[in-house]
């Protein structure tokens, strides 16, 4: 007797199928992705104040983390109110300082009792009076790193010495009316695959919003013309502009090389209403780990140029960072995937070379070829730029909502948008100069004008 699924049941299409030509795997971006010390882009990433850990997770106890593929040690020390970041292991015999003692002057070391300076100098050696402990003393130092506390994250430096930048204030750190909540989203891939989604607003449309619930507002479900525009030689803006009813709603995410990211609200703009430069939901860095993990470092934005208040919860900077929850059942991330399933998914390491970048993945071109070109000219000798404060204010950035009742005129809207897009975008660009007290109300006052008085 026949039973179902005995017979073979070919599916019935005839094609050409390439699943054997095409079973090798292709290539990562290693001059990109590889970030550890002694590769050429984590050289590179060493020119950079990076955020390491949140002020709040740090208490009383040494943490071990990894950073930038190297081990460290993130302590206390004074009165618990400093904080040292050095390499983990003591340079006696290797043991690891996460088990070291917290003291006034540094943090020592739990074998034999080793005490080192927050900048890594032995200062003491308990059981050796002898001449080799003092020559080890004068020669030897533990590898330490210098550490900025500021407004709950915890940044470190951790490139050469003399060549030490000044750390870069941007205009998105302290605002009249802004609240701003510490956050760390950790992504279980290379940190190139969560760099490209900032310069990526397509996927904003199909990933947050047509593929899924909608996962910020509704309105980002609607597909926007896209701008790409580079601002000197290491700040990357994309913008989407939607149509909405007679709005035009003009989004803008941005990236500050290496690894500084900004985009428009998470939830409190749609389209509907009319904004005037809503700023970024997030201001955010994304730090390697090692080559195949990589944390999130962020602030969460708050107010009503901001997100809303509602959404500073625990759970709500997690869906304002990447549209969901982090950790959620495997069925309904298949649902629903967020920005960790899209990104993860790529596997630890992304083939780059198996891509096909489109016209939409512009963004992402421009950002990769520059700092490729930073990698190189580095090992060449040439240091890369640092976030530049032109006219001697903070560091001007752009991310944004911006809408305004600018109805269709009839013929080709989409032309309109891009025209409305560059009328926004130029008088931002012309106003950037403009002290930080006055900037933001010259920017108000022109797209007040723009939306009155149209294109001109
Ligand atoms: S291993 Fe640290 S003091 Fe000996
Ligand atoms: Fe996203």
């Amino acid at each position: 007797m026949e039973t179902a699924g005995s017979t073979p049941r070919p599916q019935p299409f005839a094609g050409d199928f390439r699943g054997y030509k095409q079973s090798r795997n292709a290539g990562a971006d290693e001059e990109l992705a590889r970030i550890g010390p002694e590769t050429s882009g984590g050289e590179y990433l060493r020119r950079f104040w990076h955020p390491v850990y949140l002020t709040d997770d740090l208490g009383e106890l040494p943490e071990a983390i990894m950073i930038l593929g190297e081990e460290l040690v993130l302590f206390r020390y004074g009165d618990g109110d400093k904080i040292g970041l050095v390499h983990k292991y003591c340079p006696h015999r290797r043991a690891s300082l996460e088990y070291g003692k917290c003291e006034s002057n540094g943090i020592r070391c739990c074998y034999h009792g080793w005490l080192f300076a927050p900048d890594g100098e032995i200062l003491e050696t308990p059981a050796e009076n002898s001449k080799a402990a003092e020559m080890v003393r004068e020669r030897t130092r533990l590898g330490a790193y210098p550490v900025i506390e500021y407004r709950g994250l915890i940044f470190a430096y951790m490139g050469p010495p003399e060549l030490q930048p000044d750390f870069p204030i941007y205009d998105a750190f302290e605002h009249e009316g802004m609240t701003s909540a510490p956050y760390k989203a950790p992504y279980k891939c290379n940190w190139i695959q969560v760099m490209d989604a900032i310069l990526d607003p397509v996927h904003t449309t199909f990933l947050h919003g047509q593929n899924s619930h909608p996962q910020f507002s509704e309105g980002m479900k609607a597909l926007g013309v896209l701008k790409f525009y580079e601002r000197g030689e290491n700040h990357f803006l994309g913008s989407a502009t939607r149509r909405i009813g007679d709005n035009a709603w003009v989004r803008v995410n941005e990236l500050v090389l290496p690894n500084f990211t900004q985009a428009g609200a998470a939830y409190a703009a749609d389209g509907s209403e009319q904004r005037y430069f809503g700023r970024s939901c997030f201001t955010r860095w994304v730090v390697p780990v090692d080559d195949e993990n990589s944390i999130v470092y962020a602030w969460a934005n708050f107010g009503d140029r901001w997100d809303p208040h509602e959404y500073n919860t625990r759970e709500g900077h997690e869906k304002i960072e990447q549209g969901e929850i982090m950790d959620r059942p495997l069925e309904e991330r298949k649902r629903y995937p967020a920005d960790s399933e899209a990104v993860e998914g790529m596997g630890p390491i992304s083939t780059h070379k198996g891509e096909n970048l489109m016209p939409t993945d512009r963004g992402i071109s421009l950002y990769r070829r520059r700092m490729r070109k930073q990698i190189r000219d580095l090992t060449d000798g040439t240091e890369p730029p640092q976030p530049s404060r032109d006219h001697g204010h903070s560091v001007r950035t752009y991310g944004q909502d911006t809408i305004l009742t600018l109805p269709p005129k009839g013929g080709d809207d989409q032309e309109y948008l891009r025209q409305i897009t560059e009328a926004v975008m130029d008088l931002q660009f012309e106003a950037e100069a403009l002290p930080d007290s006055e900037r933001d109300p010259v920017i108000f006052e022109r797209l007040r004008s723009l939306e009155q008085n149209g294109l001109g």
